[in-house]
C-alpha cells in the first residue's frame, strides 16, 4: 500500500535543503546567542542573518521580529500581550468564530480574566463582513485579531480591507498568518497589521519555531518571564538551528513560492476533477475564489468524518478534518459550524485535503480515485 500525504496544512515534511542548512548549526554552532564569547557571537550572527531575511520577507524591520516556539505561542503572545499592556485603555477584543484554537482558546482565557470578547460570525463563503466589524468596534476596543487564511477551509479573509478600517481606530490589529505565510505575499504595511503570527512547519521548515511580528511602536506585555532575549519580549534561549532552518524555508519560498502555488492549485484542481468524473456526491466548503492554492475542504453527504478518515487511512491516504472525535462521537467542526450552523451535516462529513511537496499528478489522481471508491462504498 502506498502512503499518500494530503495533509500539508497540518504540517509539512522538512525540505531536504532545510535539513542540510540545520545540520552544521547543530554540529558546530552550539553557543548561546546571548554569550559574549565567540561561541555565542557565532550563534548570534546566524540569528541576526535569519532575522534579516525573515523580516524582509514580510517587509518588516529586523527588530520587529520576535522568534517564538511556533504559531500557538505567537498568537498567545499577541493576544495576551496586547490585552495586558492596554487594559487601562479598554478591555474589549474582537476576533472571529472561525479562528484557530490558538486564538479562540486564548480569547476564552482572556474572557475569564475580565476582558469582553466579540466573536464575529462568518458567512457561507467563510469570510467576515466588514460592516459587522465596523459595528462591533467600540471606544474600549483594544485589539482585533482576525486570521489571514483559515486552516480548515483555506479561505482568505480581507485583511487589507480590515487594516484600512482599523487605521481610524485605536485598536491594534493582529492577524494569525500561519496558513498564509508562504502561500500569499505579505507586506505588513500594505495590510495595515500591527502584529502577525507565522510558523515554520507549515512551509517545510522545522517544528517548534515561528515568529510574532510586532510593529515598531507597539508594546506588548511579555507572557514569559526570564532572560532579556528578543528585546525583552520573549524570554528563553533561542533555538539557533531551528531559526536557521526557518530562514532556509523562507528563502526557498522566495525562490519557489510562485511555482509551488501554481503546482498546488493544479493538483487541487486535478483532485476535484477526478472526483467529479467518478460521479460521487460532494460539495466544496467555502468560496473557492477566496481560497489558497493548497487547501480544499470537501463535504461528502451521507458519510461521517470518522469512517471517512479511518477508511482513507486504511488505504494509505492521510487527510484530516476540523471535527474532533471524542469517545466515539464526533464534535462538529467549529469553523464549518460558524459558516453554516451546528446542525448542518457538513460540519460532520467534511474533510480537508491539502496539497504540497509530497504530491504529484500521479499520487493525487490515485488518491482521488481511492477517495471516490471509499465514498461510494460508504454511501451505497
Ligand atoms: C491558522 C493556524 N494558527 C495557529 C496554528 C498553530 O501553529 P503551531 O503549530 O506552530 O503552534 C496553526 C497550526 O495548525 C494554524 O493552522
Amino acid at each position: 500500500m502506498k502512503s499518500i500525504y494530503l495533509d500539508h496544512a497540518a504540517t509539512t515534511p522538512m525540505h531536504p535543503e532545510v535539513i542540510q542548512a540545520m545540520i552544521p548549526v547543530m554540529e558546530g554552532t552550539f553557543g548561546n546567542p546571548s554569550s559574549i564569547h565567540h561561541f555565542g557571537r557565532q550563534a548570534r550572527k546566524l540569528l541576526d542573518e535569519a532575522r534579516h531575511l525573515i523580516a524582509n520577507s514580510i517587509h518588516a524591520k529586523e527588530k520587529e521580529i520576535v522568534f517564538t516556539s511556533g504559531g500557538t505561542e505567537a498568537d498567545n503572545a499577541a493576544l495576551i500581550g496586547i490585552a495586558k499592556k492596554n487594559r487601562h485603555i479598554g478591555r474589549h477584543i474582537i476576533t472571529t468564530e472561525a479562528e484557530h484554537h490558538a486564538t479562540l482558546r486564548t480569547a476564552e482565557y482572556l474572557e475569564k480574566e475580565g476582558y469582553d470578547v466579540t466573536y464575529l460570525p462568518v458567512n457561507e463563503s467563510g469570510r467576515i463582513s466588514i460592516v459587522d466589524l465596523q459595528n462591533s468596534l467600540r471606544d474600549d476596543t483594544i485589539l482585533v485579531s482576525i486570521m489571514y487564511v483559515n486552516n480548515e477551509t483555506g479561505v482568505i479573509q480581507p485583511i487589507e480591507e480590515i487594516g484600512a478600517v482599523l487605521k481610524e481606530h485605536q485598536a491594534y490589529f493582529h492577524t494569525d498568518a500561519v496558513q498564509a505565510f508562504g502561500a500569499l505575499p505579505i507586506d505588513v504595511d500594505a495590510l495595515g497589521v500591527d502584529l502577525l503570527s507565522a510558523s515554520a512547519h507549515k512551509i517545510y521548515g522545522p517544528k517548534g519555531i515561528g515568529f510574532l511580528y510586532i510593529r515598531d511602536n507597539v508594546q506588548i506585555e511579555a507572557i514569559q518571564h526570564g532572560g532579556e532575549q528578543e528585546r525583552k519580549r520573549r524570554a528563553g534561549t533561542e533555538n539557533t538551528a531551528a531559526v536557521v532552518g526557518f530562514q532556509k524555508a523562507v528563502d526557498l519560498v522566495k525562490k519557489e513560492g510562485q511555482i509551488r502555488n501554481k503546482e498546488y492549485r493544479a493538483l487541487k484542481e486535478l483532485f476535484i476533477q477526478t472526483l467529479k468524473k467518478r460521479n460521487i456526491d460532494f460539495e466544496i466548503n467555502g468560496d473557492e475564489q477566496f481560497t489558497v492554492s493548497s487547501i480544499v475542504n470537501i463535504s461528502f453527504p451521507g458519510t461521517n468524518v470518522e469512517s471517512l478518515l479511518t477508511n482513507f487511512d486504511l488505504s494509505g491516504i492521510a487527510a484530516s478534518s476540523g471535527s474532533a472525535c471524542t469517545a466515539g462521537s464526533i464534535d462538529p467542526s467549529h469553523v464549518l459550524s460558524a459558516m453554516y450552523n451546528r446542525e448542518d451535516e457538513r460540519t460532520k462529513n467534511s474533510i480537508r485535503f491539502s496539497f504540497g511537496i509530497a504530491n504529484n499528478e500521479e499520487n493525487v489522481k490515485e488518491s482521488a480515485e481511492q477517495v471516490a471508491q471509499i465514498v461510494k462504498r460508504l454511501t451505497s
